[in-house]
């Protein structure tokens, strides 16, 4: 099984926005775009895979949206899809634990303060050791958006590995293709 968790520093908390104008919801495209490179294969889903999408953007802020590619259903490969299962997510009331709004999407108050406490994180991050060199592949990782982490993400995960794809900066959910793809290469024996 295999987590991954992206903080939306901008991203909207409510569900009033406009699936034409996804960048606008403080950037629910790129987040949308990590749900789909998390989930999906050609013509299939990872079913081993989850997505956390930590919104923290607008005054409902913070909420957290899953998507559990073991339980989906509606989920297309394109962006509009991915932001129309977040915006119904973001629709319905919710508290403090995960309520289901579609099969497989799940939405509940709080942040990334609570999503520490239930795994154990690698931070994603190009400074960090090569993930090529690490023995045991981590099972959950943290990305940020667009933005950097701040200073108070910076503190929480302070003591957790930090991890490195490469050398140069790519976008999150080229991140976390290379990711899954280092996962696809050791479980099926390549080096
Ligand atoms: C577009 S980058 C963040 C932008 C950057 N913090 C900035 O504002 O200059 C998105 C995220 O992808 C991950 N990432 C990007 N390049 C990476 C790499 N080479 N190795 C590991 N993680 C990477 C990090 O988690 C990063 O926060």
């Amino acid at each position: 099984m295999t987590s991954f968790a992206i903080v939306g520093h901008l991203a909207r908390t409510d569900g009033d926005f406009s699936l034409n104008d996804l960048p606008g919801a403080g950037r629910m495209d790129v987040l949308c775009r990590c749900v789909n490179a998390s989930l999906f294969l050609s013509h299939d889903l990872r079913r081993d895979a989850d997505c956390y999408l930590v919104l923290l953007g607008g005054p409902k802020a913070p909420k957290t949206v899953l998507f559990r590619g073991g339980e989906l259903r509606s989920l297309s490969p394109d962006e509009r899809s991915a932001g129309a299962l977040v915006k119904k997510a973001l629709s319905i009331p919710c508290g403090s634990e995960f309520r289901e709004a579609a099969p497989g999407v799940y939405v509940r108050n709080g942040g990334l303060e609570r999503l520490f406490t239930e795994h154990a994180f690698a931070v994603l991050d190009e400074k960090g050791t090569d993930i090529r060199m690490v023995p045991a592949v981590p099972e959950a990782f943290l990305l940020s958006d667009h933005q950097n982490f701040s200073d108070a993400e910076e503190a929480l995960v302070k003591d957790a590995p930090r991890y490195s794809v490469g050398p140069v900066c790519l976008h999150a959910d080229h991140t976390i293709t290379v990711i899954s793809n280092e996962i696809d290469r050791r479980k099926n024996g390549w080096k």
